[in-house]
């Protein structure tokens, strides 16, 4: 989850290098690295953030055309300059950056302390460097070691090398670790995604699992680990570099709430048959007859994919009478989980490269079952090891605190629900007036979106709080743990999301005057119950902010304070209503002065398990 780029070319590498860099921040940002070969190798390290390495490269002169950088994000050892990549062997000869973890390198570490060398950090990244070095011993040539080296190792890899006994090369392979390479005019700038090369060129090759590329200025070669070439094309990409950047916001996680509307219309794009009632997706297709003949979901994701999951499990469940279940990807891979040919498993991820959704997947696969991704990152590694699946085409999410994300999955998912259901019992009419309703879905988020002032200022009142509780029942229930996920993430306050069924089975004794509970009490089958627990708290002297369906002027007896959301159907009213808690978590922070997109200890794509 760390985040690494490469330059090579005619242009000066360092500042394209600390361009990519920012860029990937987000990835992880407790120390960075960057190195540069020219007349000479050139290095500088530096924990902290980018701006902590700027301060160190201030009146150096790191000229070259070929380079390598990195932001960590620490696994192994602390965050500290030592352990801050690009990492040399004994000598300067190799320097490579590592994302991820080398599962045998104390093995690999103890063969090669036994031959002499002297390692410099704790991590398990420094032993690809000393590796590369004793491997050059036999070779005599950079590619070759580079390749050997890279057979030895066990685990989860993007590596990056360059080196001065061959400066025309940067060498890259990939394990369950993300590396695109940008292919400029006579130049490449690799990266663990995106973002960082998008604004140099959009033709992009995505390197797969157990891949090689050799890059040179002008060109690419690939191969495999048996040494045969691979014949991989570029392909271009459709973000755009204004896609990816703030644009007028403050912060990204608020660009990014408000790109909503933008998200639901490009989530829906192409896959409505309204005259049909249903909905159509050409990554389904192959799958044919055997997905109609699917007798069980098993949905797997982590975080807030995995409350986007748990709404499905409420929606399939339902409307579609598909027995449906939904797994902590980690725990389905650790647990018992009986998993048969005839199931589907769905893996939702934004990142498409989550260690332990991909791990669930694979796991999946050996067990014969039918695959399924619905991912926002295209050529991400759960979208190419998948039997099938659906894009979000919800642009790059840079925020760590996923918002958008959210509301282009739960869209989707809604989508697909109506897609069962319709080849189930849901009937033509009921298929044609939800598929109306999710076409005008993105102007009712608009509207939540209008109503910022008002979230802003209830957000401000409640600063002050140390606790909250999160309350909603059936399919708000998960918009209840999401909401309490966010506030958690942005702002560092305590929080829990809970069953509003499950209020008086324990949490209510925590509930006092200075114990807010942010209810989801819009109209629907629950809503009754909503209000009986709205009343227990206000009984309790708790303080309730609620989220309402319009003109639900009763609530304003019952809460202290409330948010209007515009009617919907139930089932489409947490989509609406994510949208209140996204805010309100933001603004809750902001007046916390928080570092809102780059979350303390986080990272955005976590690939490590
Ligand atoms: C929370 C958040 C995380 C991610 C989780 C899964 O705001 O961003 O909980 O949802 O790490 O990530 P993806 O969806 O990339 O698999």
């Amino acid at each position: 989850m760390c985040g690494i780029v490469g330059y090579i070319g005619k242009k000066e590498a360092l500042p394209v290098l600390l361009a990519g860099l920012k860029r990937l921040e987000y990835r992880g940002y407790d120390s960075a690295g960057v190195a540069v070969i020219g007349e000479k190798v050139q290095l500088a390290k530096s924990p902290g953030r980018i701006f902590k390495l700027e301060k160190v490269l201030e009146g150096k002169n790191f000229s070259g055309n070929v380079g390598i950088a990195h932001t960590r994000w620490a696994t192994h050892g602390k965050p500290t300059k030592a352990n801050a990549h690009p990492h040399i062997g004994c000598n300067d000869d190799f320097l490579i950056a590592h994302n991820g973890i080398i599962e045998n390198y104390l093995e690999l570490k103890s063969e090669l302390l036994g031959k002499g060398h002297k390692f410099r950090s704790q991590t398990d990244s420094e032993v690809f460097a000393h590796l590369l070095e004793e491997e050059f011993k036999h070779y005599h040539n950079f590619e070759a070691s580079f390749k050997s080296a890279i057979s030895k190792i066990r685990g989860a890899y993007g590596i990056i090398a360059i080196s001065k006994k061959d400066k025309e090369k940067i060498l890259i392979a990939k394990k369950s670790s993300p590396i695109v390479i940008g292919v400029g005019k006579n130049e490449h700038i690799i990266a663990s995604d995106l973002s960082a090369v998008i604004g140099y060129t959009k033709d992009v090759i995505h390197l797969s699992d157990d891949e090689i590329a050799v890059c040179e200025s002008d060109g690419v070669r690939i191969s495999n680990l048996k040494n045969e070439a691979v014949g991989k094309k570029a392909r271009k990409v459709e973000y755009s570099l204004e896609e990816a950047e703030k644009g007028n916001f403050e912060t990204f996680m608020k660009k990014e709430i408000f790109e909503s509307p933008e998200v639901i219309k490009n989530a829906i794009r192409g896959r409505l048959l309204e005259e049909e009632g249903t909905a159509k997706f050409g990554g389904l297709e192959e799958a044919g007859e055997r997905l109609k003949n699917v007798k069980r979901v098993m949905i797997v994701a982590c975080g807030t994919s995995y409350y986007a999951g748990l709404l499905a499990k409420y929606w399939f469940s339902d409307l579609t009478h598909l027995h449906t279940d939904v797994e902590i990807a980690s725990e389905f891979k650790t647990g018992n989980i009986d998993i048969e040919s005839s199931d589907l498993v769905i893996a939702i991820s934004q990142s498409g490269e989550t260690a332990d959704t991909l791990g669930a997947v694979r796991e999946a696969k050996k067990r014969g079952a039918l695959t399924m991704g619905i991912v926002n990152v295209v050529g991400s590694a759960i979208s190419q090891e998948t039997d099938i699946g659906i894009y979000n085409h919800a642009g790059p999410e840079i925020s760590v605190a996923s918002t958008k994300a959210f509301i282009s999955q739960a869209t989707v998912l809604a989508l697909l629900t109506i897609f069962f259901a319709r080849q189930k019992n849901m009937s033509l009419k009921e298929g044609k007036d939800l598929m109306r309703e999710i076409s005008g879905l993105y102007a009712k988020v608009g509207q939540v979106l209008g109503q910022q002032k008002t979230i802003q200022e209830i957000a401000e009142k409640y600063a002050k709080y140390k606790n909250f509780i999160f309350l909603g029942r059936k399919y708000n229930f998960p918009i209840a743990l999401e909401g309490a996920l966010k506030l958690k993430e942005v702002s560092y306050i305590h929080a829990e999301g809970y069953a509003g069924g499950e209020l008086k089975h324990g949490p209510l004794a925590m509930i006092d005057k200075n114990f807010p509970v942010f209810c989801i009490s819009t109209k629907g089958s629950v809503y009754d119950k909503m209000l009986s627990n709205m009343e227990e708290i206000k009984s309790r002297g708790g303080k309730v902010i609620c989220v309402a369906t319009a003109g639900d002027k009763k609530l304003e007896n019952i809460a202290d304070d409330v948010v209007y959301v515009p009617r919907s159907s139930e089932m489409l009213s947490p989509i609406l209503a994510v949208v209140v808690t996204q805010l309100f978590a933001y603004f809750l922070a902001r007046v916390l002065k928080r570092d809102i997109d780059k979350p303390r200890n986080l990272a955005k794509s976590v690939t490590v398990e």
